[in-house]
């Protein structure tokens, strides 16, 4: 397969979106168009090609992918489902490579496929698959587990911020974590490395914990706070979700408990066994590295 010169981004304004573009440009090996939502107020530096586009319009998407060898999205929970539309466009346009919004959890096992939080992600996976098979298109899933800075950031991994994080199912399973930076350089080294990418997962992480690594490495961090760790379980907050979805509700309290199923529960494959840390040229974290981490967020 060619190199992959012309790359376009979506979602590129987003938590990890703003952190992919910034690796692409930075590695200095592509040609970085970012596609935005007509209305939206993301802002890009100076000297960005930047298209305003209608992502409910092929024709609009497909006149902007004119051109681009690959195409990352990150966009956010909103337009998962969107991105069937995405992938119609980047076919029309001859677009070689899609990374659709993965970025998360291991979808490669049955388990965490069924999970309702996924669907629009394993939508869009299989549509991707089948076009892969009837058209020149090919696809890239990366797979980094669970954020390592942006779940701390977000009071999610480890819900420290008033020192009562519920420690689920004993606090000692390992699962795997990445830092977005991480998952840029792995954006990078997917786009580097098309051929030996093609059609298939890739596995990153940074490093190995577990949520009493975390609770320790807070306490460490900020020892003069009051740490009242809540154990909890994995089957009554996936209860509860499910009793939610059974009512209609599909927000965000309903999804995180799936979530953290994912990341968790050895049977969901949250615990990489195996990596691409090496083709993707990523380094990983040292116990200090993590450390610090965790230090940034936990005040
Ligand atoms: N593994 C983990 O722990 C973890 C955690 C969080 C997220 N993720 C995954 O990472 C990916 C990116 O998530 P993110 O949190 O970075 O996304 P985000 O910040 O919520 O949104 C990314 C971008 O999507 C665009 N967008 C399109 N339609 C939108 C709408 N209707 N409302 C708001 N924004 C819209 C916006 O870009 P423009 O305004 O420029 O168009 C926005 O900046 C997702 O696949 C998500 O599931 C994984």
């Amino acid at each position: 397969m060619s190199a992959i010169k012309n790359v376009a981004v979506t979602g590129a304004s987003g938590s990890l979106g703003t952190v992919i573009f910034d690796h692409l440009v930075s590695s200095g090996k592509f040609n970085i168009t970012v596609l935005r939502r007509h209305g939206s107020s993301s802002k890009f530096p100076e000297g960005t090609k930047v298209i305003d586009v209608n992502f409910d319009s092929v024709d609009e998407l497909t006149a902007a992918l004119k051109g681009q060898d690959a195409l990352v999205s990150s966009v956010g929970t909103p337009l998962l489902q969107g991105q069937k539309l995405l992938v119609d466009a980047a076919i029309a346009a001859g677009v070689k490579r899609v990374l659709p919004s993965e970025f998360g959890s291991n979808l490669d096992f049955a388990n965490t496929r069924k999970l309702p939080v996924f669907a629009h992600k394993v939508e869009v996976q299989d549509y991707l698959k089948e076009k892969a098979k009837t058209t020149p298109i090919t696809y890239t899933f990366v797979y980094n587990s669970a954020f390592l800075d942006w779940g701390l950031q977000h009071n999610f991994l480890l819900a420290h911020a008033e020192g009562k994080p519920s420690i689920f199912d004993g606090g000692d399973i390992t699962f795997s974590a990445t830092t977005l930076s991480s998952v840029a350089d792995a954006v990078v080294g997917v786009l580097s490395h098309p051929e030996e990418t093609k059609n298939r997962t890739v596995f990153i992480e940074d490093t190995k914990i577990t949520q009493n690594k975390l609770l320790e490495l807070a306490k460490k961090a900020n020892p003069s706070k009051t740490w009242n760790p809540q154990p909890a379980k994995l089957d009554d907050i996936t209860a509860k979700a499910d009793a939610r979805l059974a009512q209609g509700i599909f927000d965000f309290e309903t999804f995180v408990p799936y979530i953290f199923r994912a990341i968790l529960d050895p049977a969901y494959g949250g615990n990489f066994p195996k990596t691409d840390n090496e083709l993707l040229g990523l380094k990983g974290l040292t116990d200090e590295q993590v450390y610090e981490v965790v230090k940034k967020y936990v005040q």
